[in-house]
């Protein structure tokens, strides 16, 4: 098999960067080490920044985005007793918008089934070959026990976190950051209208909590859990005394609550690996750099790649090499951005169990909610920050 890109991974960053390519007259093969029904149940980020919204809407992807998703002006930072309005419409002048990761796959894999796109699923012992020279190839054993090759004029990893197409960089070429954060989110569905109406985000003494939504049926929540938890140790009675707990503690408010329909644990860390191109390899989303889930970027960050990437991959396709060559270096600048503040985020709001800790963060809560500056520092991140 030949094609002018095999992308490895259909998650948001593959899909959405078939189907840019394909815009443009530009042919690909999607490879997908799961089934398509495992990928379209997955259920991961719940949160668009107004430019990734964009970026859906002018690719077309937007229709039912902006029929069933909530436009939401701002979120809620808590802590015992007091609940604060960060409101980034009055602060920078944008928005967010609540679309579950999961209705985004929905729209994309829709699309591209409707385009005729190569989605190939259910393949195993993926391996990126030759990426340093002008013929890179994809090699795989596909769901009836088969080997294949394809070859292509690019390969893009857009295979997440634990995918191969990073380790097809060899060592000396990469280097990586990593920081494991010592505590993990106990992620929960339910089936219950939320009890807010924009996002909360709660310091609590015993760990912080968020109430999130997928729609005006369906609540999301995380809790601040050890690392390496097991899902087992928390029964539902457990889960929504804590939520009750830390979301509620001496503020007039009482939440909802229903019948749990998914729970699962996230471990949390901050990984970056650079360059995000060795020759005509390049890698885009997870596959080149992971977020705590904190102020939640990973999807964003992964669409920001793309729209990089498609029309980059577009010129040099057609002979012209300089987007392509500054590529890495202009998503790294959004993704170290992002990285900070997703740390910044994250260790703002999670307990470590040290005394002076929480005093600091406290007062850092204090400080984002109370001064404009603060809060429009918040408020700028969040929505989205063109990274200089
Ligand atoms: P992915 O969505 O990971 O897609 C990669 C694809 O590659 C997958 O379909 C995978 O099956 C496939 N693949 C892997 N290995 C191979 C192989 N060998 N061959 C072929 N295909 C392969 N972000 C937030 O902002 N908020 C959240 O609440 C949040 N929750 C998350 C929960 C979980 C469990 C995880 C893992 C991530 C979460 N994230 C969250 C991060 C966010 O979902 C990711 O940043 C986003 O999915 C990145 O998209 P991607 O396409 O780069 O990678
Ligand atoms: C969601 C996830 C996040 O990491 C976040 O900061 C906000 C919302 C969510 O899954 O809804």
């Amino acid at each position: 098999m030949r094609t002018q890109v095999a992308i490895v991974g259909a998650g948001p960053a593959g899909l959405l960067l078939s189907h840019l390519l394909a815009a443009e007259g530009i042919e690909s093969v999607v490879l997908e080490t799961r089934s398509q029904e495992y990928v379209l149940a997955r259920i991961r980020a719940g949160i668009l920044e107004a430019g990734s919204v964009d970026v859906l809407d002018r690719a077309g992807l937007g229709e039912r985005l902006h029929r069933e998703g909530m436009e939401h002006r701002g979120i809620h930072l808590q802590w015992p007793g007091e609940r604060h309005h960060v409101d980034f419409v009055d602060l920078v002048g944008r928005s967010v918008w609540v679309y579950g990761q999961t209705e985004v796959t929905k729209d994309l894999v829709a699309a591209r089934e409707a385009a005729g796109q190569e989605l190939v699923y259910g393949i195993a012992d993926t391996a990126v070959h030759d990426g340093e020279t002008e013929r890179p190839w994809v090699s795989w054993t596909d769901a009836d026990g088969r080997e294949q090759r394809l070859d292509a004029d690019v390969v893009v990893g857009c295979d997440g976190s634990f995918g191969p197409s990073r380790h097809a960089v060899p060592d000396s070429a990469r280097e990586t950051w990593e920081r494991v954060y010592p505590y993990a989110w106990l992620g929960v569905l339910a089936d219950v209208a939320p009890s807010t109406d924009e996002l909360i985000y709660a310091w609590h003494p015993e760990g912080f909590a968020l109430h999130s939504m997928r729609s005006h049926e369906v609540s999301r929540f995380y809790l601040q859990v050890p690392a390496g938890e097991s899902v087992d140790s928390w029964s539902d009675d457990r889960i929504w005394e804590s939520l009750a707990r830390r979301l509620g503690e001496g503020v007039d408010w009482t939440l909802a609550t229903g019948p749990i329909t998914e729970r699962s644990v996230l471990p949390m860390r901050s990984h970056v690996a650079s360059p995000m191109r060795h020759g005509r390899l390049f890698l885009a989303g997870d596959a080149a750099h992971i977020v705590p889930p904190t102020g939640a970027k990973g999807l964003n960050l992964a669409i920001r790649d793309v729209a990089l990437l498609a029309p980059a991959l577009v010129s040099m396709l057609r002979g012209d090499h300089a987007q392509a060559d500054a590529y890495s270096d202009a998503a790294l600048r959004a993704v170290w951005r992002a990285t900070h503040f997703s740390w910044w985020m994250t260790t703002m709001l999670h307990t470590s169990g040290d005394p002076i800790d929480a005093q600091l963060q406290q007062s850092q809560l204090r400080w984002v909610a109370s001064s404009p500056a603060g809060a429009a520092g918040l408020a700028e991140n969040y929505c989205g920050i063109a990274a200089s």
